[in-house]
């Protein structure tokens, strides 16, 4: 497994998933009470968009490239940006760097939570260690972030967000992510899980849906960007998130957000926003 998600970085789907767990963490940090951070696929923590990986696709450029003179009004669209921009350097012009989601979050996190990022290639674990800033409370783990969910839950404080966002080179990657929000939420059932999953034509995310519908577990939001038609032939459709256990009114909230992201990512209006309880109280 050779995974390097330098090729995807600042695309619209880690704009996507960065935005909404960052309004996660907003909404959790707002009573003062330390909580726990696991991102069981953290990545390495910063990412050159003129690296010759990321200038392969190219793919930022409809991503975080869209977003550098934007003035976004919603609240949670201008926390991302603030922080998408304090965690990268800049040009006048254009982003040349994007952060991933260990960097973002610690934007957020306060001095008194815990924070795991867990990472399976030793290289990336070791970029992601020189790329965060030093800070009590934080540790990098190289290893299975699914194996992570063992060790580390039900966290001591009882409050926070685990992050689950895998590669999808493996067929049965969805298979492994059930397999893990059942066994997180079992252990931690008041936790906040937020996992990550591409929307293709193969229709493999309807799969995954169907199959929660029959899990019995509760709670489960939908927070879907399509760049583009489901039925597209070709590549990523859209970027779906599902949230166990959201905070309260984060549907209402990304609805607002993500419609203005969609106005802002794909002007020619072949984009749609899908909010949807998938199961419900
Ligand atoms: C989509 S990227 C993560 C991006 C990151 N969460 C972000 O938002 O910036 C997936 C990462 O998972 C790593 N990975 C793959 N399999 C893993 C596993 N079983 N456990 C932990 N990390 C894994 C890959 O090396 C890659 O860095």
């Amino acid at each position: 497994m050779n995974y390097r998600h330098a090729f995807h970085a600042g695309n619209f789907a880690d704009v996507h998933k960065h935005v909404v767990l960052l309004a996660i963490l907003a909404r959790l940090t707002r009573k003062p009470t330390p909580l726990f951070f696991l991102d069981t696929h953290a990545g390495r923590g910063l990412y050159d968009l003129h690296s010759e990986d990321a200038s392969r696709g190219d793919e930022w450029r409809e991503g975080i490239g869209r977003l550098h003179e934007a003035q976004p009004a919603n609240p949670d669209l201008v926390a991302y940006l603030q922080a998408a921009s304090a965690t990268s350097e800049k040009t006048s012009r254009q982003f040349r760097q994007y952060a991933g989601s260990p960097l973002l979050a610690l934007t957020a996190l306060r001095a008194t939570d815990r924070v795991v990022f867990v990472e399976q290639q030793p290289q990336e674990a070791r970029a992601l260690e020189r790329a965060l800033p030093r800070r009590r409370g934080v540790s990098v783990i190289t290893g299975d972030g699914y194996a992570s969910l063992k060790g580390y839950l039900p966290p001591k404080e009882n409050r926070g967000l685990v992050l689950i966002d895998p590669p999808y080179e493996a067929a049965d990657e969805f298979v492994a992510l059930e397999k893990a929000l059942r066994f997180g939420l079992e252990r931690w059932p008041n936790g906040v899980f937020a996992a990550w999953y591409p929307i293709k034509l193969d229709g493999d995310y309807r799969r995954f849906h169907a199959s929660l519908q029959q899990s019995g577990l509760r709670k489960l939001l939908l927070l879907e960007f399509h760049a583009k038609p489901v039925d597209s032939p070709m590549g990523l459709n859209g970027s779906g998130m599902l949230i166990a256990n959201p905070p309260w009114q984060l549907d209402t909230a990304m609805r607002e957000a993500l419609g203005e992201l969609l106005q802002l990512l794909s002007p020619d209006k072949t984009g749609s926003v899908r909010i949807e309880w998938l199961v419900g109280e």
